[in-house]
């Protein structure tokens, strides 16, 4: 009886992603073998390629959420097996065509594919991924579910070309931010929630919680994403720190400190800005002209704004452990590796 009551408590105790791993384990197992499969080629430098990424570490949190989401409705297992199998692949190909257009060298705490295949091959097996995913989707015969994950992958391609523009132009507003991070990030894990709700058979309420729960947690993820880039450490993001500043990426915490530091703190940050040889010792002036204007600690706070949003999106839905379980989701997203 005691170790049982221990035991409950230290599931209690345990992160919310630790939980939701372990609520969602059957399902994941699952989808963990959907995706190994599908990676395969005869062409060996597909499978090769996929797997060195796909078997490094990656958090699964996106298929994770569209299990969590088909169970919150009362069914898991069925076609949201194939949806977060495919939602997994269209994210693994984006990483790897991200890492070539931001010219990345470490995904995941080694090395970035491209760094040992190259940046063609990166592309190509990016693409077949792409394909793969839609097979999948093709195969559950769900139309409805099929055209969110389409619109999903055009937007995302959108998001990245839209903040391609953008590169180091330093009229870019706070508004065009939010439409980046929304297109590029937020909307695959709003598809991601959304289409785990419809295979479950959700209705329109239930849809609607579940796609703006998705949306929000995805706008915190990448606010969060963004100021981890000068406030973290590389060990623990799997990336390194400075790198949006030398890749001339425009994210909210600069975009607030040039709108706002005097002549020469925009001169520190203009000075650096786009340089892929930018020193340690420049970014961290510019971390220092960000600290001045308290831009870091902003856009944390936006992040629990649409984290808060995130949470309160599952109001509708009716209160159960799944509920509570992917509303503690949000708090420990938002506050990974700070
Ligand atoms: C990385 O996403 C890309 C962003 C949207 C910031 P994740 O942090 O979910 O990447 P993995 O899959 O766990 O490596
Ligand atoms: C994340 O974009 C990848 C996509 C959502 C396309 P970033 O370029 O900001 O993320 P990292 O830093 O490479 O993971
Ligand atoms: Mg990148
Ligand atoms: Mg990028």
């Amino acid at each position: 009886m005691v170790s049982v009551l221990t035991q409950i408590k230290e599931t209690q105790a345990a992160n919310p992603i630790d939980r939701l791993l372990a609520a969602t384990a059957t399902d994941m197992a699952k989808v963990n073998a959907l995706i190994l499969s599908r990676a395969d080629s005869h062409v060996e430098m597909v499978p090769d390629l996929a797997r060195y990424l796909i078997e490094s570490g990656g958090k699964r949190l996106r298929p994770m959420l569209t299990v969590a989401a088909a169970m919150l409705f009362g069914k898991g297992s069925g076609t949201a097996i194939n949806f977060a199998a495919a939602v997994e692949f269209m994210h693994n190909a984006t990483l790897l065509h991200d890492d070539v257009v931001d010219d990345s060298d470490m995904r995941r705490g080694k090395p970035a594919a491209r760094m040992v295949w190259g940046n063609k091959a990166s592309i190509l097996v990016g693409d077949f991924l792409l394909g793969q995913a839609f097979m999948m989707m093709v195969e559950t015969g769900d139309i409805a579910s099929l055209g969110v994950l389409s619109s999903a992958s055009a937007v995302m391609a959108e998001g990245e070309v839209f903040q391609l523009a953008k590169t180091g132009d330093l009229t870019t507003t706070p508004e065009d931010y939010a439409e980046v991070i929304r297109a590029k990030t937020a909307v695959l894990f709003q598809a991601a929630c959304e289409v785990g709700a419809m295979s479950s058979g959700a209705d329109e309420t239930g849809r609607q919680a579940l796609a703006t729960y998705g949306l929000e947690l995805g706008k915190a993820f990448q606010l969060v994403d963004d100021a981890l880039d000068y406030g973290g450490q590389s060990g623990t993001l799997g990336k390194n720190v400075g790198d949006d500043l030398r890749e001339g990426k425009m994210t909210l915490p600069v975009i607030l400190a040039l709108a706002e530091g005097n002549v020469a703190e925009r001169e520190i940050i203009t000075s650096a800005l786009g340089q892929a040889d930018a020193t340690d010792a420049q970014v961290s002036a510019v971390v220092a002209v960000m600290e001045r204007h308290n831009t870091l600690v902003r856009t944390m706070e936006l992040a629990q704004a649409h984290a808060r949003a995130a949470q309160q999106a599952l109001a509708v839905v009716p209160e159960s452990e799944m509920r509570a379980l992917l509303v503690d989701v949000v708090e420990h997203s938002v506050m990974r590796a700070y």
